[in-house]
Parts: structure tokens; sequence; C-alpha cells
């Protein structure tokens, strides 16, 4: 069989670009430790506040300056509202709400998840910089939604 000349040029060149297509959402998906959003564990949500670690959240510490944060998204407001964070901690991040969609995201940092009923949504994040962080609803949940915020607050 005979393959024109030109025919083979443009048949290569568009499997290379196939390639370079596919690697590049392969590798940018992950690049930077951002990670595909985890809806693998469920929680009921009408029992959030007797499910453990949802019944007490906040900041515990698992190790040398490793901490597990837990926090309730609801209209409007998120539990704890104001979170204090050693410099330097990797922190595992746990979320979910007890009623409908809310988003959660600090701006100037990688964490940004979506919180939906019935699931817990899960981050790993180190901070490395001091100051106050905004934690916002990025979901529009309702009439209190731009008001629902909390804060990190990441000190030596
Ligand atoms: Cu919660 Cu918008």
């Amino acid at each position: 069989m005979h393959i024109h000349k030109f025919e083979k040029i443009w048949l290569i060149f568009g499997i290379a670009t196939l390639l370079v297509f596919l690697s590049t959402i392969g590798v940018s998906a992950f690049y930077l430790g951002n990670q595909p959003p985890s809806c693998l564990v469920t929680i009921d949500p009408e029992k959030v506040a007797e499910t453990p670690p949802f019944n007490e959240p906040g900041l515990k510490q698992v190790g040398e300056n490793e901490y597990e944060l837990t926090m309730v998204a609801s209209a409007f407001h998120y539990e704890p509202s104001h979170v204090q964070i050693p410099l330097g901690a990797t922190v595992h991040i746990s979320v979910t709400t007890v009623d409908v969609i809310h988003g959660f995201q600090v701006p100037g940092t990688n964490i940004n998840m979506m919180v939906e009923p019935g699931y817990v949504s899960t981050l790993t994040a180190q901070f490395n910089r001091e100051g106050e962080f905004l934690v916002l609803c990025n979901e529009y949940c309702g009439v209190g939604h731009h008001m629902m915020t909390s804060t990190f607050e990441v000190i030596k």
C-alpha cells in the first residue's frame, strides 16, 4: 500500500499532538499536589453531630506537627469558625455538611473542595506561611451564602 508523503506527515503530526494533549491532561491534573475530589467516605447527613470525628469539630494533634482538622459546614457557617494552626503543620482536613452543598476554599492556597451532603471531603495541606487565611464557601447555598466564612490563623 502506498501512503502519500503529506498524508504520512499529517498522520504523525496528529498522533504526536494527541500524545502531547493526553500527557498534559494526565500530568497537570495532579501537578502541585492537586487531588481529585474524594467522595469515597459517606456519612448520614442527619447524624453528623453524633458521628465521630464530626461530633467534636476542631483541630487535633496526631503526630509531630501533624494534625487532623474536622469541620462541619451548614447554612451559613462553618464549625469551628476560627482555627489556629501551628506554622509548618501538615493538616488532614475532613469536611462534611448537614444540609445543602457548600464549598470549602482557601484563596491563595490549593485548598478547594466541594462539600456534599452524605459525603466527607478530605484533603491534606501544609501551612508554611504565617498569617490569617479566609475559608469561604464558593457554592451558592442560599441567602447567607456570601457571609459563610471561617478563618485559619497560622501562628508560630
Ligand atoms: Cu455555603 Cu455558599
